[in-house]
């Protein structure tokens, strides 16, 4: 799995999500690297990292754990956003004792419905018939608060449209059938952090103030200006919250 490895202490895996890649956390690594060391892999079929034979969010959280254990690093924090924050309830239910702190950025612990997990195989067909460049166009405008501004619009559009189709059609096809998380959320016992943008149109308020209050450990922080890409609306803030947890951890 490729990866890209800044600084020195405190290990922490940042997560990225659907259809997205390392690249969304760019942001927050000089500031991150200046306090701990932060690692930030492409999932197998994002990025520079080339599909594997099996997705699901315990096959990537393997692959975490394998890039960890090949650095020789036994515990760490990870923060995971979205879809990198189902595959970070992954590893805490592989290797929870691996875990020194989990934060959760406009992610959620629900599994899918059975109308949600239709629409998953639907996308996933599309990316196989037409390639992503669909996805580009109708994702990214729902993914941000009330005024991205062209440019950042257009450098999401360009991460989505530069996705493989087979590992997006897999990790749609993943995030189908990975399991409810909600109960589980009261097994975690390391520090935690939620982060949620307050006009996310994809993780409503309502389950990032359940997430948050479910997890013993775990600070609530809201991006006020943010929709479902905290840490590009406003990556200074995002970076400083993810400094300070890594400092807990
Ligand atoms: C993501 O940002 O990773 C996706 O919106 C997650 C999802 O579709 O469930």
């Amino acid at each position: 799995m490729e990866f890209l490895d800044r600084g020195k202490g405190n290990p922490l895996v940042l997560i990225h999500g659907f259809p997205l890649d390392g690249r969304i956390w760019e942001g927050q690594l000089e500031l991150l690297a200046k306090s701990g060391r932060v690692l930030v892999p492409d999932l197998p079929g994002f990025g520079r990292t080339p599909p594997a034979p099996m997705a699901s969010m315990e096959a990537y959280a393997r692959e975490i754990l394998a890039l960890m254990d090949g650095l020789g690093l036994r515990r760490f924090a990870v923060a995971g956003h979205s879809m990198g924050g189902y595959v970070a309830l992954a590893l805490q239910r592989l290797a929870p004792a691996r875990l020194s702190g989990l934060a959760l950025v406009s992610s959620r612990a629900t599994a899918d419905t059975e109308e949600g997990r239709k629409a998953r195989e639907v996308v996933a067909r599309r990316v196989e018939a037409e390639g992503v460049g669909f996805l580009a166009e109708t994702a990214a405008g729902r993914m941000f608060g009330p005024a991205p501004g062209e440019a950042l619009l257009k450098r999401v559009q360009g991460i989505m449209g530069s996705q493989s189709a087979a590992g997006v059609a897999a990790a749609a096809r993943a995030m189908g059938t990975r399991p409810e998380a909600r109960l589980q959320l009261r097994s975690i016992s390391c520090p935690a952090l939620v982060i949620a943008g307050r006009h996310d149109q994809i993780v409503p308020a309502a389950e990032s103030e359940g997430m948050a209050a479910a997890i013993r450990q775990a600070r609530l922080v809201w991006a006020e200006g943010s929709g479902h890409l905290p840490m590009l609306e406003e990556p200074e803030r995002v970076a400083k919250e993810l400094a300070a947890f890594n400092r807990e951890t």
